[in-house]
C-alpha cells in the first residue's frame, strides 16, 4: 500500500516538474539539462509526500500543496547536488547515477544547484492558493532551508570533520541539516490547507523534528550497511570523510533503537491532529526500515 501511495505522489511531482521545467533549446540549456537530470532521477520524494499528506490531514487537498512540495523537492535536490561536490562530501553517485558534477562538471553542477534554489521560490510564490498562505509558506521554506536551518547544519557538518562533536552537538546539527526540511514539509502542508494556526504548526514541527532525526540516523546506518546498488549513492562516504555519526557514537544496534524511539515520538506528534493519520503513520514507519 505504502509503495503505491508514494508512487502516486511521485507521479504528481514529476508531472509538475516536467510542466515547470520542460526540455528547452535556449542557448543556456546546459543548466536545464543538469536540473532535469538531478531532479527527475528518482529520489524517494518523501518530503513532497509528507507535505501533501499533511495538507490532507488538515482538511485540504494534496494538490493544494503540490507547488510547495515541488519547491521543497527542488531545494532538497540542490542541497544534494552541492553536498556531493568535491569541496563537500566528494561523492560520485547520487540517486543511482553519476552525481551532477560527474555528469556535467563542477561549474554547471554549482549553477544547477543555484537554479534549483532560486527557482524554487518562484514556484512557491506562484502556487495557486490564497496569497497569505503562499507568503507564509515561502517564509517557512526560506527559514528552514536557510542560515539557521539546512545551511547551518551543513556548515556544522563540515566543521565536525575537524573536531568531533558530542551527542548533543551532533543532534543539533542533524536537526538543522535534515530535520529543518522535514519540519518545513509538515508545516507547509498545514499552511497550504489553510490550517497554519499555532497549535497545528507546533505539532507539525514536533513531527518533522523527530522524523528528521530518525531519518538521518537511519541514513547513517545505511551508509555502513546498505547495498550500494539499492542505496543509489556510495556506501562508506561518512567514514571516508571522517564524519562522527550516530553509528560511530553508539554502534548500529543502539543507533537503530534510538531511531525507533524517535520514530515513536514523531508518531505521537501525529496523534495531536484530529484527522486521519493512517498514511502518515505508514510513511513514518516505512522510513525507519527503508533500504535506501
Ligand atoms: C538524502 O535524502 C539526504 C539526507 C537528508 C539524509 P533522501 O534520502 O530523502 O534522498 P532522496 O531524495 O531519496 O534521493
Ligand atoms: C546530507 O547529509 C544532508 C543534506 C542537507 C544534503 P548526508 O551527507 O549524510 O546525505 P547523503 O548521505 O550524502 O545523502
Ligand atoms: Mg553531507
Ligand atoms: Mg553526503
Ligand atoms: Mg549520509
Amino acid at each position: 500500500m505504502i509503495k503505491g501511495i508514494l508512487e502516486n505522489y511521485r507521479k504528481l511531482v514529476d508531472n509538475r516538474i516536467n510542466e515547470l521545467f520542460p526540455e528547452s533549446d535556449v542557448k543556456y540549456n546546459e543548466v536545464i539539462k543538469a536540473v532535469r537530470y538531478s531532479l527527475l532521477s528518482g529520489g524517494k520524494r518523501i518530503r513532497p509526500a509528507i507535505m501533501m499528506e499533511f495538507s490532507k490531514l488538515c482538511g485540504g487537498k494534496p494538490e493544494d500543496a503540490l507547488d510547495f512540495a515541488v519547491a521543497l523537492e527542488m531545494i532538497h535536490t540542490y542541497s544534494l547536488i552541492h553536498d556531493d561536490l568535491p569541496c563537500m562530501d566528494n561523492d560520485d553517485m547520487r540517486r543511482g547515477k553519476p552525481s551532477c558534477h560527474k555528469a556535467f562538471g563542477e561549474d554547471i553542477a554549482l549553477l544547477a544547484g543555484d537554479t534549483l534554489l532560486t527557482e524554487a521560490f518562484f514556484v512557491a510564490s506562484n502556487a495557486a492558493v490564497p496569497q497569505d498562505r503562499a507568503l507564509k509558506a515561502v517564509a517557512f521554506l526560506s527559514s528552514n532551508a536557510g542560515l539557521h536551518g539546512m545551511i547551518g547544519g551543513q556548515v556544522l557538518d563540515l566543521s565536525f570533520e575537524k573536531s568531533a562533536p558530542d551527542a548533543a552537538a551532533l543532534q543539533d546539527m542533524y536537526m538543522r541539516k535534515t530535520g529543518a526540511l522535514l519540519i518545513a514539509a509538515a508545516s507547509i502542508g498545514c499552511i497550504a490547507a489553510g490550517k497554519g494556526n499555532e497549535e497545528n504548526l507546533r505539532s507539525a514541527a514536533k513531527y518533522g523534528y523527530h522524523l528528521g532525526l530518525a531519518f538521518q540516523v537511519i541514513d547513517d546506518i545505511l551508509d555502513v550497511t546498505a547495498d550500494e546498488k539499492l542505496l543509489g549513492k556510495p556506501v562508506g562516504s561518512d567514514d571516508k570523510n571522517n564524519k562522527t555519526t550516530f553509528v560511530t557514537l553508539y554502534g548500529i544496534d543502539k543507533a537503530y533503537a534510538i531511531a525507533a524511539q524517535l520514530t515513536n515520538m514523531a508518531l505521537d506528534a501525529l496523534d495531536e491532529f484530529d484527522g486521519d493519520t493512517t498514511v502518515l503513520y505508514e510513511i513514518t514507519n516505512y522510513l525507519l526500515d527503508r533500504n535506501n
